[in-house]
């Protein structure tokens, strides 16, 4: 038996926000990116909740890649208030933040689990609609995804007015990182009829709306803006079903070692795991026996409109579109580009670590090829 489940409510579309003004809880723990607060786009949701005569109170103590320590922090915080009601306004670092806060104080007072509402700044992690937390152990330099059914909010907004300040570096970024969990969940070994339809959905707004997202800046068009904002949380509704595999595994230990944007790290995996996952090279014309995901990847590939004549070309055209994404957005196609103070010395002397992390790291399981160690050292090597 397989099953598919929808936990958490999303409000979208023009002022979607609005929602805030109905809230029937009147004592609230805000948790706000920083920059929200300081940038003043919290006001677009305390507006909301003057309105509804509701008190706050605005936690900021929140930074890229959520540590431990903040998560300790957090829940001191979160206890001391005791509000009935969250609210996040952040990327997927705050509202990972969020997440682990709200469980670990629920783990401390068992009768204590607070309404969660997550209002995502970013379009990337769909983090709003999965069940998914990601925490950096600062001591160990490790990414530990927590998967658990008690993280999902309980309803999520997307309103555009939250994502027009974001510059198009991370845009980029976090535009690599919903395609890539698109894709993942696509050629996931647990992708179903209903994950797939949210994962098709997502890496077509991609194709059609990512480098028009990029170039707002210029255009000051909000449509791409807000579909990308979709695709996100599209994305994260089919991860959160499938899962993901080797190319997220292998992420979160470049970001727990080398402090590489998430989105950014995934973006340069992605072309060296697809080759991997299918056997696939530029110079490959044949398969004797090609693995189910050869199938899978050129049938998305071809879904999109970047695909060719048969299965073989439509991966390799694949491949060759998302290098053409990165090129066209500027982002890093490897480690020296991303990351130009790090030495080649000290970078491999710790793939052998990352290797063996990647392959226990929750997401690599659904990976469509099980990969061992040494390929994966292998891959590694190869994105330097
Ligand atoms: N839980 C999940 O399902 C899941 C999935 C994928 C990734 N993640 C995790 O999420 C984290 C990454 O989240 P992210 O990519 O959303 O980035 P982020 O939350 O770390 O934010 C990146 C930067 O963008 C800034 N920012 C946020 N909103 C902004 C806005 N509206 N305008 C301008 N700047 C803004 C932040 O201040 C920060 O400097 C990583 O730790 C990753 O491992 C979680
Ligand atoms: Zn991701």
């Amino acid at each position: 038996m397989q099953s598919f489940n929808l936990h958490t409510s999303i409000h979208f579309g023009a002022d979607a926000l609005s929602r805030l003004a109905t809230l029937e809880y009147k004592n609230v723990f805000i948790v706000a990116d920083p920059f929200i607060v300081s940038g003043g786009l919290i006001k677009n949701v305390t507006k909301y909740l003057d309105a509804a005569g509701a008190k706050y109170t605005i936690y900021s103590d929140v930074a890229p890649d959520p540590s431990v320590e903040k998560v300790g922090a957090g829940v001191t915080a979160l206890l001391r208030d005791k509000a009935p009601c969250i609210i996040t306004v952040g990327g997927g670092s705050a509202i990972d933040l969020t997440k682990c806060i709200r469980q670990f104080a629920n783990q401390i007072e068992p009768t204590y689990f607070p309404y969660f509402i997550a209002v995502p700044t970013t379009s990337g992690t769909g983090s709003e609609v999965t069940a998914f937390a990601v925490i950096t152990d600062t001591e160990k330099n490790v990414k530990h995804a927590i998967v658990d059914n008690k993280l999902l909010p309980e309803e999520a907004i997307l309103d555009v007015e939250m994502v027009k300040s974001i510059p198009a570096g991370i845009t980029a970024d976090t535009g690599m990182d919903v395609l890539t969990h698109a894709i993942e969940a696509y050629v996931s070994t647990n992708a179903t009829a209903f994950s797939d339809i949210y994962s098709k959905k997502a890496a077509q707004v991609c194709k059609d709306y990512l480098i028009s997202s990029y170039n707002y800046e210029f255009t000051r068009d909000v449509i791409p803006r807000e579909k990308m904002h979709f695709a996100s949380n599209l994305a994260g509704v089919a991860f959160n079903a499938a899962s993901l595999g080797l190319n997220h595994g292998m992420a979160h230990q470049l970001g727990a070692q080398f402090h590489i944007p998430h989105g950014r790290a995934n973006a340069i995996l992605l072309p060296t795991v697809i080759s991997y996952n299918t056997g696939i090279e530029s110079h490959t014309m044949s398969l004797v026996n090609p693995a189910p995901c050869v199938h899978k990847y050129a049938k998305l590939a071809r879904y999109i409109g970047v695909g060719s004549y048969n299965d073989i070309a439509s991966v390799k055209t694949l491949i060759n579109y998302i290098d053409e994404l990165r090129i066209q957005m500027k982002v890093p196609r490897c480690i020296r580009e991303a990351a130009p103070t790090i030495t080649k010395d000290e970078y491999m002397c710790k793939v052998e670590a990352m290797a063996e992390a990647a392959i226990n790291d929750r997401c690599t399981p659904t990976n469509p090829r099980v990969p061992k160690k040494q390929e994966v050292v292998d891959m590694f090597e190869k994105i330097f």
